[in-house]
């Protein structure tokens, strides 16, 4: 990739997931623009990104402050991209149970500006996009298989499964070139931690380097394939460069392997052990949050096969990465 550059458009790129993609872009020495509202996502992630790449590779970044439910913002953004890596969304499940409206003018509304405005771009713009696992809903067959999937249960999971069908529409209607990645609960340095929306890892991570108890919805054996975000990184930039054949299609990221909630939090309290960290170890139970799926496992066969993407960390590995992210935000917010 360092040898030729081309020209990447990141949405979402204030926040978790998008931001880490520009950071591995700008270090390859690609050329990228940039959008975002941040609805969730925040400048000093951006700012962050800067003080990692260098003044140099940070020449090479473009950024539009704009909303991809404006149309011609979409437009303007996706003049002469060679990729699209569509990250801007809002996430969760339970703020889509209390705000489906919003959640569906982003996430489906805001997703057809963008798939639209890259085919009317007409030069062959690869559009990948986030899909979700919550695509799978009340799938119950684990491991997950791409071309085995349930009813969605909330509005967030319907909104990431009309992405797919529009994204199919398209490649029927138009020929345009699209993939969908179904991330697996991502986890990572720049992941928010605060707000009523944060996800576990996030949350609890902070939590108990505060010193305080995190509390488990349900009895604790729900269990998630957690997925390190340089994981995901890889399969969008893999996605983007595929042959012809991988195209049209959806994929799995994730690293497939099962995690319940109490054995993540046993892996985080070990985690924060070896480096140092006390931790409170409190656990208070909860009732378990409707909408979420009870157990969830991928099959990574059919990306590793069609996009070469073989995920380079685990959990365990992912979370001693991580941590000293959390370590550093929870001291400067303590200032
Ligand atoms: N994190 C996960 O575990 C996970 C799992 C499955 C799918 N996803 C998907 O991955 C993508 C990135 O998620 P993330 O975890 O980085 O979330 P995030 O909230 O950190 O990032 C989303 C970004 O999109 C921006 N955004 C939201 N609405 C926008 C709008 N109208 N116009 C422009 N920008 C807007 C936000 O400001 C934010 O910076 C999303 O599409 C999400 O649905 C994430």
């Amino acid at each position: 990739m360092k040898a030729t550059r081309g020209l990447w458009l990141v949405t979402g790129a204030a926040g978790f997931i998008g931001s880490n993609i520009v950071e591995t872009l700008l270090q390859l020495g690609q050329n990228v623009r940039a959008i975002d509202n941040f609805a969730t996502g925040h400048a000093k992630n951006l700012a962050e990104v800067r003080r990692m790449v260098g003044e140099d590779s940070w020449s090479r970044f473009e950024f539009i402050e704009g909303d991809i439910r404006d149309p011609d913002t979409c437009r303007a953004a996706c003049r002469e991209v060679s990729y699209v890596l569509h990250q801007a969304a809002l996430g969760s499940v339970p703020r889509s149970l209390d705000d489906p409206l919003t959640t569906n003018e982003v996430n489906v509304s805001g997703f057809l500006n963008m798939i639209d405005a890259a085919r009317r771009e007409g030069s062959g713009v690869r559009f990948v996009y986030a899909a979700s696992s919550s695509t799978y809903g009340d799938e119950p067959n684990l491991p997950k298989i791409e071309d085995r999937i349930g009813r969605p249960l909330s509005p967030y999971a319907a909104t990431k499964a009309f992405n797919e069908v529009y994204a199919d529409v398209f490649r029927r209607s138009y020929d345009q070139k699209a993939i969908g990645l179904r991330y697996f609960n991502v986890f990572g340095p720049r992941q928010d931690p605060n707000g009523a929306y944060a996800a576990v890892i996030p949350l609890w991570v902070k939590a108990m380097i505060e010193g305080a108890g995190v509390r488990i919805n349900g009895d604790g054996e729900t269990s998630r394939d957690f997925c390190f975000v340089t994981n995901a990184v890889q399969a969008n930039i893999r996605a983007a460069l595929a042959p012809d054949e991988a195209w049209g299609e959806v994929y799995n990221v994730a690293v497939g392997q099962r995690t319940s909630l109490i054995d993540l939090h046993g892996a985080i309290a070990q985690t924060l052990s070896e480096l140092g960290v006390s931790a409170s170890d409190t656990v208070v139970h909860g009732p378990a949050r409707p909408g979420d799926v009870r157990h969830s496992l991928a099959h990574i066969g059919k990306a590793g096969r069609l996009l070469g993407y073989r995920p380079t960390h685990d959990l365990r590995t992912g979370l001693r990465d991580a941590m000293p992210w959390y370590i550093d935000l929870v001291s400067k917010e303590a200032e």
